[in-house]
């Protein structure tokens, strides 16, 4: 059987309260500009989810008094925002300037290959999400791949099963460990 991974997510009642308090401080903060108040809640949600789920953008339009296609139509515009659930993993490989003439694109390829998804998608088991990235910051150490918030320099498409095999065991290990 295959092991399905998710992310934690408590969807308590005291989430929903903690985020009508946070939407009434930014109606507070930014009167008459729904917009401006719009932006700083869908970061609260996608902090917690990863992504905006549905019953949360129905959520804020109401609580902002503005339709839920206006929401996701904001929501989607950014490309910070996220309409779909991430895996557990997100892997951003950079194919900037500097890490796609250092043979980035391979590096992109390999994973897709590996992982059988294409850019913008997620495993089946919700364990990786592979991207695209535009510039990382660090072209010095090209061509450049973060998961989650950690950093691998100088990458080869060589390098990638050991990527993927290090985080697999990694999310394995926290799921014994929990279990
Ligand atoms: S182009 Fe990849 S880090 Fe700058």
């Amino acid at each position: 059987m295959t092991t399905r991974f998710k992310k934690e997510v408590l969807d308590t009642p005291a989430w929903w309260q903690d985020l009508d308090r946070f939407i009434e401080e930014e109606k507070a903060k930014n009167p008459g500009h729904v917009q401006s108040a719009l932006i700083p809640v869908l970061h609260y949600v996608q902090d917690r989810y990863g992504y905006i789920p549905e019953k949360a953008a129905n959520h804020v339009a109401q609580s902002l008094g503005v339709p839920t296609v206006y929401v996701w139509g904001v929501a989607s515009f950014y490309s910070y925002f996220s309409l779909t659930p991430k895996g557990v993993y997100t892997i951003r490989v950079c194919t900037g300037t500097a890490c796609y003439v250092q043979g980035s694109q391979a590096v992109l390829d390999e994973f897709a290959r590996r992982l059988e998804i294409k850019p913008g998608e997620s495993t089946e088991d919700g364990l990786f999400t592979l991207e695209e990235a535009r510039c990382l910051g660090a072209c010095g150490q090209a061509p450049v791949v973060m998961v989650n918030e950690r950093f691998h320099a100088k990458v080869q498409p060589e390098q990638v099963s050991d990527i993927v095999a290090d985080y697999t065991a990694e999310a394995h290990a926290t799921l014994s460990a929990e279990e």
